[in-house]
């Protein structure tokens, strides 16, 4: 898809706050805070700064509905495992995301982000697994590429294969949003549940 408009709707805490005049395809961002999410946002739809990002872990504290050529939704999710936040605070976190991932009608697809540099953490693996459980379509995007030679990116993407124990139906695209590598084939993955 190429993406000519793109606006923020609105940044909700609550489903009531939910876009639902509309049924548009819905793409959900999941992953650890700093992974790279609101990054890959801005690559795949050519902004530099329409989704916020911040070196700064935990910039993204709503769900942010970003709405594409007046027919698709990204949403903007929380990255997890942000360390400076309380308990009760991260626990209002993950009702919020349990509930919107798994009541959400119009989610075709859930785009996991992990970083290719480093194994898949705790959370990632409890993330990928939720997700399966509530058979919710993952796509598995391995982000900063960049940072690591190319000679050894399949050694890497080997591990979070494994350590995910990804489902062989599930792709994992190799991305950077420094480069703009795998954005073809991120956009080719997503077309097919439109
Ligand atoms: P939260 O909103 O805190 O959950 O983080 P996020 O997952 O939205 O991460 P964000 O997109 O804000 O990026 C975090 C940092 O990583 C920023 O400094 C980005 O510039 C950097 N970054 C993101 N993606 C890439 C990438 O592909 N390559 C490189 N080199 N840096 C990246
Ligand atoms: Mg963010």
């Amino acid at each position: 898809m190429k993406v000519t408009d793109a606006e923020i709707v609105i940044s909700a805490v609550k489903p009531e706050q939910y876009p639902n005049a509309e049924r548009f395809p819905e793409f959900a961002l999941a992953g650890r805070s700093n992974v790279g999410k609101s990054s890959f946002i801005n690559k795949m739809i050519h902004r530099k700064n329409l989704a916020r990002t911040s070196s700064k872990p935990g910039k993204t504290q709503t769900l942010n509905f970003y709405l594409l050529n007046e027919s698709v939704y990204f949403v903007d999710v929380p990255g997890y495992g942000y360390a400076k936040v309380s308990k009760k605070e991260r626990e209002a976190w993950g009702k919020m995301i349990e509930k919107y991932l798994t009541t959400r009608e119009p989610l075709r697809a859930v785009i996991l982000l992990i970083d290719l540099r480093h194994p898949p953490s705790n959370d990632d693996v409890i993330m990928y697994d939720f997700l399966k459980h509530y058979e919710i379509p993952t796509i598995v995007i391995a982000t900063k590429a960049d940072k690591i030679p190319k000679g050894k990116w399949e050694k890497h993407a080997k591990v979070i294969r494994q350590d995910l124990q990804l489902d062989p139906n599930d792709q994992l695209i190799l991305f950077s949003s420094e480069t703009g590598k795998g954005k073809v084939e991120a956009w080719s993955a997503l077309n097919k549940f439109m």
